[in-house]
């Protein structure tokens, strides 16, 4: 893992950016793993400046969310379909038919997860998988507890991640406590990661994630596992991290962070 660690939430955010950018160019039909909520609002605001004035080009992307909420359908404004529309596919030359999310309205939503990731297989893998991390330390919806190997699959979420997303919701009430979610398995068979945290309010979970034992009761640790995962974060998310100028030494010397450096 590397952990990138800039001053502000719009400097950590634009670093982010600029990765998916290099990635999209580099490779157009990049398999491109997404993640909704507040921290990538900003991340696809990017893109979507980025496809505009600098021709940031999505129309052979595919794209594959990592959860969808159980129970809204894709026009309800809560559900995770209608966050991505409104936030990025609707602003780019992106071609819907690539864009998929799990079916939170399947009729056997278990059988659902399987075709899912069945799906992203046939696809030939995610090439990179951007993620944020919840305050109860999912990664997805994969809340604490889930299997390391766990694939796509129904999950009921804790009272922490409700009382964090509840407010998105026009009528808090309204917000399912079932998600569908890749599992941590699918996750880590990205073949890059790109993680995005912001805001004090993450450091606790941040640093538990990055420099705490794995352990399935904080999903995020599971991330130390993958060979190819890059955290980009803020100073707030950062505030308890205790090997920061380590990680900075990384970021100026590695090569491969010389032109976002
Ligand atoms: C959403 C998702 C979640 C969020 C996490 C952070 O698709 O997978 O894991 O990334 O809950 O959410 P925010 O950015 O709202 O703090």
């Amino acid at each position: 893992m590397q952990v990138i660690i800039r001053e502000t939430k719009e400097a950590a955010t634009e670093l982010a950016a600029q990765v998916v950018a290099r990635q999209l160019a580099r490779k157009p039909n990049t398999v491109l793993g997404l993640a909704t909520g507040r921290t990538m609002e900003g991340l696809y605001a990017r893109l979507v400046r980025m496809h505009r004035e600098e021709g940031l080009d999505f129309s052979l992307a595919v794209t594959f969310n990592l959860d969808e909420y159980v129970g809204l359908p894709p026009d309800n404004p809560g559900s995770y379909r209608y966050y991505m529309n409104h936030h990025l596919f609707g602003h780019v030359n992106i071609d819907g038919r690539n864009t998929h999310l799990p079916d939170g309205m399947a009729a056997d939503p278990e059988a659902a997860g399987g075709a899912y990731d069945a799906l992203i297989k046939d696809h030939g893998g995610i090439d990179l998988q951007i993620l944020g991390i919840g305050k109860s330390g999912h990664i997805g919806f994969n809340e604490p507890l889930s299997a390391m190997f766990s694939r796509t699959r129904v999950k009921a979420l804790t009272p922490q991640t409700v009382a964090q997303n509840a407010p998105l919701f026009p009528r808090p009430e309204d917000m399912p406590r079932l998600a569908v979610t890749m599992g941590v398995g699918t996750i880590l068979e990205a073949d890059r990661v790109l993680g995005l945290v912001t805001g004090d309010s993450k450091a606790e979970v941040f640093a538990k994630a990055v420099e705490g034992p794995v352990t399935s009761m904080i999903s995020a640790t599971a991330l130390q596992l993958h060979a190819n995962c890059t955290m980009v974060c803020d100073a707030g998310a950062a505030a308890l991290l205790t090997q920061r100028d380590y990680y900075g030494w990384i970021f100026e010397n590695d090569p491969q962070w010389a032109d976002f450096r």
